[in-house]
């Protein structure tokens, strides 16, 4: 998976059980960048739609949870994969705009990113195995970066794994059933139908992950904007329209009560944490407003993400700063009826830590 910012990865295992307690058969991953969340609802057999603002999220989702790995020939997928991943490179706006402009990727495999990603829009655009195919480039790019993990700055001094070569391989598709919607949560989360379950995993600071991935949302609109400062980024981040209410203080809280009022399921629940703008009190007095009869909190010790463990970056790569605090706790809320939330807990707080240590 992509390297992600506030990402669940530790936490999957107690999600996917609050899911299983509470007998989910249909869920909502609101917030659900990677998907990772809501992949591990779909391993557990619930049927899931998972939305987020950023398009390249609407592609992993179209990828891991919208397609049925059932319906999928594999075989096939395989050849288009090895066929791409064979074509000459050529370098192009992605090649000149992040590895010449700047240095997000070595030019060796930006240009293949050019050439595998123009085919992509040439030969499968209508193809069902078109997600799947556009996921499998991102990944690769993910891992022959040069970043500590966010592109608003690229390393002075080149990563090591930046002179690999992109590889393209196959993801790791789910049976089963499930959906994906595009947009902004304070007007989607009125189009869903009511479930069993919504999970709400929204942004914890002013950090946009507008700008934040901006090289995933261009590679994956592949609309070539005209780019701006020392990160080459896209110059609409400087619109209204790419910005997120859940990245402002001012609006942060309000907003997120007022969506939590309006998310139709049975059982609610929020990760959040101890350094965000939202208290756990207020978290929980949110959530009993929104018309919730039990709400309780579980809190994990967590490792916060890579790059606060190897300090605060300069857009040149210069180091300029020391991370204070390398643990923080992480919060999650279970709100609904207390049968279900009692089975939430309990299964959630026998889960194996999801950190060591
Ligand atoms: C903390 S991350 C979610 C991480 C996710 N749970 C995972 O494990 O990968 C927050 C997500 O909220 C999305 N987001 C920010 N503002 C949003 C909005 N107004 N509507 C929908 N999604 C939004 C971001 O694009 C980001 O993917």
């Amino acid at each position: 998976m992509i390297k992600y910012l506030g990402s669940k990865r530790t936490l999957v295992p107690v999600l996917g059980d609050v899911a299983a307690s509470i007998g989910a058969r249909t869920a909502v991953d609101l917030f659900t960048g990677t998907t990772r969340v809501a992949q591990e609802f779909k391993r557990r057999g619930v049927t899931v739609t998972a939305t987020d603002i950023a398009t390249y999220s609407a592609v992993l989702s179209d990828c891991y949870i919208a397609t049925d790995a059932a319906a999928i020939d594999l075989d096939e997928l395989d050849d288009v994969l090895a066929r791409l991943a064979a074509l000459p490179p050529r370098a192009g706006y992605f090649t000149e705009t992040f590895c010449v402009q700047s240095r997000f990727f070595h030019p060796k495999n930006g240009a293949r990113v050019d050439a595998v990603r123009d085919a992509l829009e040439a030969e499968y655009r209508d193809s069902p195995l078109y997600p799947i195919l556009l996921t499998s480039l991102l990944l690769g790019a993910d891992r022959v970066d040069s970043t500590t993990g966010v592109q608003m700055a690229y390393l002075k001094q080149w990563a090591p794994r930046a002179s690999n070569d992109l590889e393209l391989r196959r993801p790791e598709l789910l049976v089963g059933s499930g959906r994906t919607l595009l947009g902004d949560a304070t007007e989607t989360v009125d189009l869903l139908e009511p479930v069993d379950l919504m999970y709400l995993d929204p942004p914890y600071n002013q950090h946009r992950y507008f700008t934040n991935y901006h090289i995933w949302e261009t590679l994956v609109r592949w609309d070539e904007p005209e780019a701006y400062g020392v990160a080459r980024k896209r110059i609409d981040a400087r619109d209204e329209a790419s910005k997120s209410v859940f990245n402002s203080k001012r609006e942060m809280a309000p907003a997120f009560a007022d969506l939590l009022r309006r998310a139709r399921a049975e059982v609610v629940v929020v990760s959040y944490n101890d350094e965000s703008w939202i208290t756990a009190d207020e978290m929980m007095t949110a959530l009993r407003d929104a018309g919730h009869a039990d709400v309780r909190m579980l809190a994990f010790d967590s490792k916060r993400y890579v790059g606060a463990q190897i300090g605060i970056f300069s857009p040149a790569g210069k180091k300029v700063g020391e991370v204070k605090r390398l643990r923080n706790l992480e919060y999650v809320f279970v709100a609904g009826p207390t049968e279900k939330v009692d089975a939430a807990i309990s299964t959630a707080s026998s889960t194996r830590p999801p950190v060591p240590g």
